[in-house]
């Protein structure tokens, strides 16, 4: 189950998405036997997130509006990446920046003490009338060539398929230095209160009824030249296994840990079990 992706060894292709194992201290048992944690969002600075309802559950999925609580990049690095340094698996931390710079500035304050990097690109960019940075190839391009400028280390750009083609994001980011893709990040998506009549959350759609999507980018950014982590309703081994032959070199489990915690380690062992039966 070894594999290498990015000159770097991981002891198996399953990792941890992004915002939904929180910083991995919880369930130690299940960090140290993953491929990769991808922390939750960090910014520049500590955020509370958005208020009540956060999550809602939907037919094969579930909409989320935690709005990146996070207690910003300089008690993440002073309090808690020490604790992570601890875990028998490797930290990529995923970075959510609202201007170019809050990503230059983050990725300097960690760089040589992670692992690698994710950016989210997902944000509102707020210097350019508050649309999403994965929305603009040009913008995307410049905030990793800039952040090729600041670490030596892997740089990974999370894109959304909300806005456009992931190809042509994704083109860019490679061609300014991006060492590698994950796609995706949650669906644009809403929830409709019928007895208050109004809207009860919007938020970012995540859990089965996204795989088909996220499967459809993968295989179509397959050619891309870097290696490709496969986000988005992996429930299963067999679910692994269908991203692994789109294309991808490494999945992460999101959704699925909200239900059982302990969903990773099912995963790995279904997979080990698909992957030697030939
Ligand atoms: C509660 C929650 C929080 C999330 N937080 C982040 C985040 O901070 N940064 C990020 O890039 N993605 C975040 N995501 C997106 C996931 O990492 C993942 O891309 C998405 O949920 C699709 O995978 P899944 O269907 O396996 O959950 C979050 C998802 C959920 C459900």
């Amino acid at each position: 189950m070894k594999c290498r992706i990015f000159g770097i060894d991981f002891k198996n292709p399953v990792f941890l998405a992004s915002g939904t194992f929180e910083f991995g201290l919880i369930y130690k048992n299940v960090s140290n036997r993953v491929g990769a944690i991808f922390t939750k969002g960090i910014t520049l600075q500590p955020r509370k997130g958005n208020p009540p309802p956060r999550v809602h559950e939907t037919a094969c999925g579930l909409i989320n509006s935690v709005g990146l609580e996070n207690p910003g990049v300089e008690v993440f690095s002073r309090d808690i990446l020490p604790q992570m340094r601890k875990l028998k698996t490797r930290i990529i931390v995923n970075v959510a920046g609202f201007t170019p710079d809050d990503f230059v500035k983050i990725v300097g304050e960690l760089d040589s003490r992670v692992d690698a990097f994710e950016l989210n690109v997902s944000c509102p960019n707020v210097k350019k009338g508050g649309v999403a940075f994965g929305r603009d190839p040009d913008i995307c391009a410049e905030v990793v060539a800039n952040v090729r400028r600041v670490t030596k280390l892997p740089v990974i750009v999370k894109l959304t398929a909300n806005f456009c083609d992931p190809l042509i994001v994704g083109r860019r980011c490679v061609e300014a230095g991006a060492d590698g893709l994950s796609l995706i990040n949650t669906l644009h998506a809403m929830a409709f209160d019928i007895d208050k009549k109004r809207v009860l959350i919007k938020g970012g759609l995540s859990g089965p009824a996204i795989k088909p999507v996220a499967l459809f980018c993968v295989h179509r950014l397959k050619d891309l030249g870097v290696p490709l982590i496969g986000v988005g309703g992996i429930m299963s081994g067999r679910d692994v296994y269908e991203f692994l032959l789109a294309g991808a070199s490494a999945v992460a489990i999101g959704s699925a840990t909200l239900r059982d915690p302990y969903a990773p380690l099912r995963i790995i062992k279904e997979l080990k079990r698909l992957t030697t039966s030939g």
